[in-house]
């Protein structure tokens, strides 16, 4: 079924909302005050979803997407719009989840990073299906959508699509890291058995392949620069750095003079951080259940959890700990701001909120939030 919409505001997960006989419908492959042909693709008894089949009248941003399986891959929302309109729709994204979410008016917007829209992503994970072929998981399917010729286009300079369909196993999703020493292209499930590294601010990194580093090439530098500006460590400050994976912020605040506390839940990544951060001690387990072993107080803390964000029960052990400032990490900001909802609550409230465009073309955003007693 197709219907003729106008199109309003962006949502967060990279839909536009329309409407259709006053039902909301989430849209795929718009812009905010289109006028499109949606097909609808399911029905819901609150909301349906639809994907943009022709565009009746443009947003001045739109663009041609430069991948062909833009609208069929689910791996990028905005490939049809510009830089400038990504970023607007990005920004109206945070300051709506802030607002609601937890009360707070924002009016900052995402800054892009260097880099361009295209050939940033270091860390991609490939489907493969059961008969060897080699692409991308189609929005909410398991359907595979082969490679296009040429490849992913955010995927940072690395293998060939022939190259991976040679490698590939049919079934098994495929690794690709490109790191700053060698790109590793494994089955996933072998990935973490491979170790790479990453120079940050001088500091060399060993992470596993499969094991958690941010994507972008910019991402280490820009977000531990965000955190260092917010937090302004003095020498002889003790820190803690939850979620600390392999040690990128422990890194950064043990080099700026403080006595630095990691927790993760990795034991990979705990043991690679102790080697990356020798001067750092760092602790294995769920951040729920290190309460009793980590320092009871902390000048300053960095949290960068997953993202379903950290949750009231680490938000207490945090707040408990009397920091004079908390650096949040954010890659979710519906996440970023239930938390930030749940530290208002404890005492703590948000100096700063900076969000970065370091995933482009998707409508991921990272936010360092810089929260003060
Ligand atoms: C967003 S990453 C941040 C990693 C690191 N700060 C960095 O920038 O490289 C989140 C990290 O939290 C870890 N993690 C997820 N849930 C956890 C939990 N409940 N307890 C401890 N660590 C957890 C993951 O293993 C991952 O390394």
């Amino acid at each position: 079924m197709t219907e003729r919409l106008t199109l309003g505001r962006v949502a967060h997960g990279g839909f536009v909302v329309g409407r259709a006989d006053g039902k909301v419908v989430f849209v795929t492959g718009g812009l905010p005050g289109e006028v499109v042909d949606v097909e609808i693709t399911s029905t819901g008894k609150r909301f349906d979803r639809g994907a943009v089949e022709r565009v009746v009248e443009a947003h001045p941003g739109r663009v041609e997407p430069p991948c062909p399986i833009a609208g069929e891959c689910g791996g990028c929302d905005w490939q049809h719009a510009d830089q400038a309109t990504q970023l607007d729709l990005k920004t109206a994204v945070v300051a709506e989840q802030l607002d609601r979410l937890a009360g707070v008016t924002w009016d900052g917007a995402v800054e892009a990073v260097p880099g361009g829209l295209l050939g940033w992503r270091t860390r991609v994970r490939y489907a493969v299906d059961d008969l060897g072929v080699v692409g991308f998981r189609a929005r909410r399917s398991h359907r595979v959508v082969p490679l296009p010729e040429g490849g992913c286009r955010i995927a940072a300079p690395g293998p060939a699509p022939e190259e991976l369909a040679r490698v590939a196993r049919p079934g098994d999703d495929l690794e690709v890291t490109v790191a700053d020493d060698r790109t590793v292209i494994a089955p996933a499930r072998d990935a973490a058995g491979q170790v790479v590294h990453e120079v940050v601010r001088g500091r060399r990194f060993t992470v596993g392949a499969g094991g958690f580093w941010q994507v972008h090439p910019r991402s280490a530098d820009v977000l531990t620069s965000a955190v260092l500006d917010g937090l302004r460590p003095k020498a002889g400050e003790t820190a803690l750095d939850l979620y600390c994976g392999v040690g990128l912020f422990a890194g950064a605040l043990v080099d700026a003079g403080c006595t630095v506390t990691g927790a993760e839940g990795s034991r990979d990544a705990v043991q690679h951080a102790r080697r990356n951060v020798p001067e750092a001690t760092f602790h294995q387990g769920s951040i729920e259940r290190l309460h009793r072993t980590l320092p009871p107080r902390a000048d300053l803390v960095v949290l960068d959890p997953p993202r379903k964000g950290a949750g009231p029960d680490v938000a207490q052990m945090v707040a408990g700990r009397r920091p004079r400032a908390i650096a949040y990490v954010a890659c979710d900001p519906a996440a970023l701001a239930r938390d930030l909802a749940m530290f208002a609550g404890l005492g703590y409230t948000a100096r700063s909120i900076r969000a970065f465009d370091l995933f482009p073309m998707t409508h991921h955003v990272e936010a360092v939030a810089l929260l003060e007693r």
